[in-house]
């Protein structure tokens, strides 16, 4: 199979039907789809065409936790959002060739995710081995205005938001903001593969955590509550 270049993935991309693309500065609401212009905040139940709950992978680079959670959960849909077309298009592709129906991909950046998403439009947020931003604490995607943002989206109650790192840093300055904030901590762990794993879900592997675990770090999990 001949290889494609970054140009041909993102114009494949445009194709997808399991693929928005922001439409950034030119429309901030707007979301590119197969040509339309699509305003999806709150409509996204109309893609998945059922009211299961909503899950987001962020920063889901090829969407490894997307797409492992939609195959583990049938009854959920999950929507991986990354800003790296070319990572979108590996976990959309598979995720198309596979008939994942209740996995999509947004292509976007993070920070504004208020444009495409309603509040209370998301059950759980996963955070997977985002880059732990080690010199700008306002950049982590567990700061306190990524909190704010998460706590505006989410439904109300019984909402959970998942983070997955092997960034000892980022564990530390995420229980020290939750801290901060009295945020309900429902589980944390420095070294999740030292025992036996207390959640299936955390089997699930990405490419990045695979890349950490050949280089021998532990791997840590917070969840919480907001
Ligand atoms: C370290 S990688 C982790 C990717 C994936 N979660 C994994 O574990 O394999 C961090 C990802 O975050 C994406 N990213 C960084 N800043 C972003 C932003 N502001 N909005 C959306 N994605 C972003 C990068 O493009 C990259 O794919």
């Amino acid at each position: 199979m001949t290889k494609l270049s970054k140009l041909q993935k993102f114009a494949a991309l445009k194709t997808f039907p399991n693929v928005y693309s922001s439409k950034g500065h030119d429309n901030p609401f707007a979301v590119d789809h197969n040509g339309d212009d699509l305003d999806m905040k709150g409509q996204w139940k109309k893609h998945f065409k059922n009211e299961n709950p909503i899950i987001l992978e962020v920063a889901c680079g090829k969407g490894h936790y997307a797409r492992g959670l939609g195959q583990m959960y049938p009854d959920n849909n999950y929507i991986g959002v990354e800003i790296k077309g070319n990572r979108i298009f590996t976990g959309a592709k598979a995720a198309l060739l596979n008939k994942e129906e209740n996995v999509a991909f947004l292509r976007a950046r993070i920070e504004f995710m208020e444009y495409y998403f309603e509040p209370g439009e998301l059950s759980e947020i996963w955070i997977t081995f985002p880059d732990p931003q080690l010199g700008k604490a306002r950049k982590r995607t567990t700061a306190p205005r990524f909190l704010d943002v998460y706590r505006n989206l989410l439904k109300k109650e019984n909402n959970i938001v998942h983070l997955k790192t092997d960034s000892a840093e980022l564990y530390e300055y995420t229980l020290e903001v939750l801290e901060e904030q009295k945020v309900k901590i429902l589980y944390q762990n420095d070294d999740i593969y030292a025992q036996p794993l207390d959640f299936p879900e955390l089997e699930i592997k990405t490419f990045y955590e695979e890349m950490h675990l050949k280089d021998n770090r532990t791997i840590k999990y917070i969840q919480f509550t907001l």
